[in-house]
């Protein structure tokens, strides 16, 4: 029998009805609509689109959304400067600094810079590790949506035998880590893991999220298996696949993402929860 589709744009537009029906209880109550701050560096195509995409879903959803177009050359000092100013407005809960940014920025220290309470990416090491502690506060948008996608299949995952391909900082690891914090047997995969296909073979949730198309040939993929595709990648001829080729994957597998219309939706979704559960944190530390 072929796998069941796990929908991720319905599922996604679930998530968005939920946090825009809170926003508005809140707001009839006489509270301020949460606010999202998005920081958009240089000209990426695609990047823009992402902006545009999570722009539009505050829109829908009751969020106010602040927009930042910033030209490629800005200094890192400036954009250090323009977090701090965000981190100090009071009417600001959450800080989007879209990736990848231009090579002379360092990363690393633009994602510490953001205040924890405000970062809704969940990529701050505060939030990492609260997740590692089992103690989540703001959880990384992807990784957190798919958790949704998991828990809308009905299936008790607990104690099943995960594999995560994928050790990326904002996906792979912390998509472990949410994996382990909801009790399943989990295994990450990586470029020097060897015999990956032995590795697919043993595994009952399968997650691949490397962005290299064919990466996963469906015919590794244990029967009965829950496969959920983070990859999006734009092959030459226009058509957008994941990482694992879905239809040989389809035949075998129990349940299945689609790509597109899978993990991408889930994403934005989820960043719109965190805003909402940013405003919630900040009002609960100012009592
Ligand atoms: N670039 C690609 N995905 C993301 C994301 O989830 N957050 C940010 N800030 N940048 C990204």
């Amino acid at each position: 029998m072929p796998a069941q589709l796990i929908d991720g744009k319905a599922v996604a537009a679930q998530t968005l009805a939920d946090v825009q029906a809170q926003i508005a209880t809140r707001r009839a109550a006489g509270l301020r609509a949460p606010c999202l701050a998005t920081l958009l560096v240089g000209d990426d195509p695609a990047s823009h689109v992402y902006v545009r995409n999570k722009r539009d879903a505050c829109g829908k959803v009751g969020i106010t959304s602040r927009h930042e177009p910033l030209p490629a050359d800005l200094s890192h000092a400036a954009l250090l400067d323009m977090i701090d100013a965000l981190n100090a407005d009071d009417e600001v809960d959450g800080i989007l600094v879209q990736f990848p940014l231009p090579s002379h920025f360092n990363t690393t220290e633009v994602i510490e810079r953001i205040l924890p309470t405000k970062d809704v990416d969940g990529f701050h090491p505060y939030n990492l590790g609260r997740l590692a502690q089992r103690q989540p506060v703001l959880r990384p948008c992807t990784p957190y949506g798919v958790m949704a996608l998991l828990a809308h299949t009905g299936v008790n995952i607990k104690g099943m035998r995960a594999l995560v391909i994928g050790a990326s900082n904002h996906v792979g690891r912390p998509m472990a880590l949410e994996l382990l914090l909801a009790g399943v047997t989990t295994t990450t995969a990586h470029r020097f893991t060897r015999n990956l296909d032995q590795e697919v073979a043993n595994a009952e949730i399968l997650v691949a999220a490397v962005g290299k198309p064919g990466l996963v040939p469906g015919a590794w993929v244990r029967p009965g298996a829950i496969v959920i595709d983070v990859g999006i990648n734009r092959l030459a001829d226009g058509r957008l696949v994941g990482d694992i080729t879905a239809e040989a994957a389809r035949a075998r597998a129990a349940w299945i993402t689609p790509v597109p219309g899978g993990v991408g939706p889930m994403t934005v979704a989820m960043l719109m929860r965190n805003t909402l559960t940013a405003q919630q944190g900040r009002e609960r530390a100012s009592g």
